[in-house]
């Protein structure tokens, strides 16, 4: 069976992760969640007080600290999903709270950083079979992509899920607050000028504010079947 990429770019909060695990799973593909590799990069400056007392990012220390980095996806129990490791340590759960959230944006926004998390994610998709969810899968790793899926959903919507997300986790965090930061990273990413968040021409878009995970994941697999039917002709 012919072995594609697919790429989902999107908002975030928008459930790429789940929709790209899901089709990774049913086709046995590797799935690489590329926000994951700008969070635990984030989180690495940090860890490193590479930002000053205003919150600033310290570009320049982070550019020099970019070749001490290294990032890979590993399973830590048999069986289970892959999870992003930050020097040989897994961060998972450390890149998912709220101040790496507040500083990604700006993390990601740095050409030195993109540089060297695009290459790594070209070595992961170079021989297909791959879903790869982010901002740029479409339009700048994988510009030939098989499928392009565009997802969006309003912010609203998308705050409230990982309010949710994050209440269950026991984090103490305000809806006010998560739809703030939603909305600001929406502004930073679609507007940044290194590989800026846009739909790719050739994306299709799927808008999920009233579907279900369920309802999503049936018009998805659809499209992937007709490509693979497609490419199998
Ligand atoms: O998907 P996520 O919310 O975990 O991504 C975190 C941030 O990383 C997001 O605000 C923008 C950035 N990002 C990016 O610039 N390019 C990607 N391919 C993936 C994520």
């Amino acid at each position: 069976m012919q072995q594609i990429c697919i790429a989902i770019d999107g908002y975030s909060s928008t459930g790429k992760s789940t929709l790209a695990k899901q089709l990774a799973e049913r086709l046995n593909y590797i799935y690489v969640d590329t926000g994951a590799m700008y969070r635990a990069v984030t989180y690495y400056a940090l860890q490193n007080d590479f930002f000053d007392f205003n919150g600033g990012l310290i570009k320049e220390d982070l550019i020099k600290a970019l070749p001490e980095i290294t990032l890979s996806f590993k399973s830590v129990k048999k069986n289970a999903l892959p999870t992003i490791h930050l020097n040989g340590i897994s961060v998972e759960d450390e890149i998912r709270n709220m101040k790496v959230s507040e500083k990604v944006s700006v993390v990601a926004a740095i050409p030195e950083v993109r540089r060297k998390l695009v290459e790594q994610q070209q070595k992961m998709g170079e021989y297909k079979g791959v879903v790869m969810d982010g901002r740029d899968i479409g339009t700048v790793v994988f510009p030939d992509a098989e499928l392009k899926i565009f997802m969006t959903a309003s912010a609203e919507v998308r705050a409230k899920r990982r309010f949710d997300e994050l209440i269950a986790k026991g984090e103490n965090v305000t809806f006010g607050e998560i739809l703030h930061n939603v909305q600001e990273r929406d502004h930073i990413d679609s507007t940044r000028e290194d590989s800026p968040l846009i739909k790719a021409d050739d994306a299709i878009e799927v808008d999920n504010s009233h579907m279900s995970l369920e309802e999503q994941y049936i018009i998805v697999n659809r499209l992937v079947q007709e490509v693979l039917v497609k490419g199998s002709k």
